[in-house]
Order: structure tokens, then sequence, then C-alpha cells
């Protein structure tokens, strides 16, 4: 962009009464070609608005031209910090607000795609009370480029839904937000991947989030890092969200979501056996078997990873017993709703069944199979 567009674009018409001091954390990754138009757009906004603003680009060693271009810009209110060990942009992100030293703390991507110009209705909504604020593409009025994937796009909502029991934020993932500094005291930040906003709304237990729409814009410059792997990390890191949020309450909820796998798992062997000709008889066998084979590597993972260490083979004969006690109190409270309410579809008493069944099934894990063991005995050495 030229620099009499930027120049020329409107700016919001919020007024700031107290919070007119920010530090603006940019992460960057070989973004030195949207340096230029970025910090000329935060000028104008800095000037426009009267603000006490810092910048700090957290460079993780790009070697691009990127500490050139922010020489070259000579502001003494722009810092570029370059990184060269624990890269990425979680670490990168967590580092600048660490470095920060105004009142608020405000993140954004270098490329462009969170315009600088909204940067003060965010902080006029952290005067107005918001604990925290995010540059929103899905609250109404926000907006994404219509050339972003259906895949894409498909992601980021899905991956929004799975972070709805930690927040009701519409757009929980944005690299767009703002709060007080002081909110991070005392607080160890472990983020893992790219949600670091998430990270900072469960462990700062930032409860009121206002969002101010924004129209996302994606990025022209450079390629987006956004992998695969990173959606892996993502689940790993909601994991231990859920779990600093809901403690012993988050086992119950791994456990059902590992029921759940196991219903996909057992459909899909199903169909693929049966595809293959097997008897359906053995197939439904085999697929049962194997979505409880899955369920208990899952839960011996990832819902009771505590006991991890003990006995593989005691442990899945606990887990099969317990299944089978799970699956008769099942069918029992099952034909005792459907007597007790024969109005009642019997899909209903059905449900009533599965839920006893699973509650039953998780209780006897939990308590007996995958214990957590609080001593050693004396004589176990
Ligand atoms: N220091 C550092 N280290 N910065 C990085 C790294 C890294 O390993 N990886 C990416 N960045 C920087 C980029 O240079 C950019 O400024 C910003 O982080 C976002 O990276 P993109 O590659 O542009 O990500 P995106 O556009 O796919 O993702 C954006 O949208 C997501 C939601 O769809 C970001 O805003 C994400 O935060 C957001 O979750
Ligand atoms: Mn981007």
């Amino acid at each position: 962009m030229s620099e009499s567009a930027a120049a020329s674009r409107p700016s919001s018409g919020v007024t700031l009464q107290r919070l007119a001091t920010v530090s603006v954390v940019v992460p960057t990754y070989k973004e030195a070609a949207n340096i230029p138009t970025l910090l000329e757009r935060l000028a104008a906004v800095r000037e426009t608005h009267g603000l006490d603003m810092e910048v700090l680009i957290m460079d993780d060693n790009s070697r691009d031209g990127s500490v050139e271009e922010v020489q070259k810009f000579g502001a003494p209110w722009v810092k570029i910090v370059v990184r060269t060990e624990n890269r990425g942009l979680s670490p990168a992100v967590t580092q600048g607000l660490y470095e920060a030293t105004k009142e608020v703390v405000l993140v954004m991507d270098a490329d462009l795609s969170h315009p600088p110009e909204k940067i003060p209705e965010l902080l006029h909504e952290l005067e107005g009370g918001a604990d925290f604020v995010i540059g929103s593409r899905y609250t109404p009025g926000g907006s994404t480029n219509d050339d972003w994937g259906f895949l894409r796009w498909l992601n980021s909502r899905i991956a929004t839904l799975l972070a709805r029991p930690l927040t009701s934020a519409h757009d929980p993932m944005a690299g767009f937000f703002a709060m007080r500094r002081a909110r991070l005291e005392g607080v160890t930040l472990n983020a893992i991947g790219y949600k670091i906003g998430l990270e900072l709304i469960v462990k700062c237990n930032l409860v009121r989030v206002s969002e101010v729409p924004i129209h996302f814009l994606d990025r022209v410059r450079g390629e987006s890092k956004l992998t695969l792997g990173e959606q892996l990390r993502y689940l790993q890191h909601l994991r231990r969200l859920y779990i600093h949020k809901f403690g012993g309450w988050s086992e119950l909820v791994q456990f059902a979501v590992v029921g759940s796998s196991g219903i996909i798992v057992n459909l899909v062997v199903l169909r693929a056996l049966v595809e293959l000709g097997v008897s359906s008889n053995i197939a439904v066998a085999v697929a049962i078997g194997v979505s409880m084979i899955s369920n208990f590597f899952l839960n011996r993972r990832f819902t009771f990873s505590h006991a991890r260490g003990e006995s593989i083979v005691m442990q899945f004969l606990g887990f099969t017993a317990a299944c089978a006690l799970g699956a008769v109190l099942n069918y029992v409270v099952t034909l005792w709703v459907k007597r007790a309410a024969p109005s009642l579809p019997l899909e209903v008493a059905a449900l009533a069944g599965v839920a006893a069944g699973l509650i039953l099934n998780f209780l006897t894990n939990r308590y007996l199979v995958f214990k957590r063991k609080h001593y050693r005995s004396q004589g176990a050495a």
C-alpha cells in the first residue's frame, strides 16, 4: 500500500480518556515486506489519538531484512527483539508481554490482517470495563476475506466451538487482542501453538470479554505459518486449559469425548469390514472390540494419564470389566425407564441408559482401574 493511502485511512472516532498508553506486541517471522506499512499505519494511529505507544516486534531471527526495516523507520518508540531461543509464535508473544512497559498490552499480527486503526476502539472497550478485548472476525459486523478457503473457515469454526466451554467469545482464536498488563501479574503462561489469547482468558481469569468487529484481511505478502502441526498442538493446549479451568470435571469430559470417538471408530471399522465381505455378525463383534481397545488406549494416554506407569494388562482387564458393568447398568436403566414412562420414545430411555452407564463406567475406571496412587506401600521397592 502506498503512503498516502495509509495516511488517508480513516481512524476510528473514539476519544480515549484514561487508557492511552499501550505496548503493541507484534510477533514476526519473515515479515520484512509488511513491516514498513505496519509501522506507518501504527504511527498514524499513534499521532491521531495522541497515544503513548511503544511497539515491540518479536522476531524469530528472520534474517530477511526485518531489522534493517525497523532501523530505517528510525522511531524511538519501535523496538525489534531478535529471538534465537525458544522459537515459536506463543513464546514470542509471551516474551513480548513480559517486556512490555505500558499499562495496556495489545497483540497483533504483522501481516496487516489486523487493522491498526482499530486499536483506539480496543482501548476504549478496556476503559469501559472490559477485562479482555478481541478484534473479532465473528462478532456481528466483523468479517473475513471472501477468498478464505472453505476448509480454513471450517477449521477455524471447529476450533472455536471446542473452546466454547472455556469462553463465550465468538472469536477466541484471534491474534488481535488487548488487556491491562497488571492482569498478567503472578500468572505463568504456557501456551503452545497459536492460541495465546485463549490461554490469557483462562489463566488470567478474564471474565468480561468484549469484541470489536474487524474486517480480517488475508495477508497479501509472505506466507501463513498455520500448519497441521499447529492444529494438533491446539488440541493439546485445549486439554491443558480444560484441566486448569475444570479440574476433576475435565476428566469426565475427556472420558465422554473418548467414548464418542469410540462410536466413530466402531462405525468406521464396521463399514470397512462389511465392505470387505466379512459377515455382519463377525463385523459387529470386531468393531466393538476395536473401539474398546482404542477407547482404552486413549483413556490411558489422556483421561487418566496419571496412571500411565501402572500395569497395562491389569488395567485392560479392569477396563473391560468396568465397561461390561456399565453395559449391564445401561440395559437395566433403559428397560426401567421404558417401563416407568411407556409414553416416552424409546430413544429417551436409551439415552438415560447411556448416561447411567457412562457415569458408572467413568467412576469405576477413575476410582478403581486407573486410581491415583497417593503413596507407595513400604515394601514396594
Ligand atoms: N516470532 C514468531 N515466531 N512469529 C511468528 C511465528 C513464529 O514462529 N509464526 C508466525 N508468526 C507471526 C507472523 O509473522 C505473523 O505476524 C503472525 O505471527 C501470524 O502468523 P500468520 O502466519 O499470518 O498466521 P495466520 O494468518 O495463519 O493466523 C492468524 O489467524 C489465526 C486465526 O485464524 C493469526 O492471527 C493467529 O493468531 C490466529 O489464530
Ligand atoms: Mn496471517
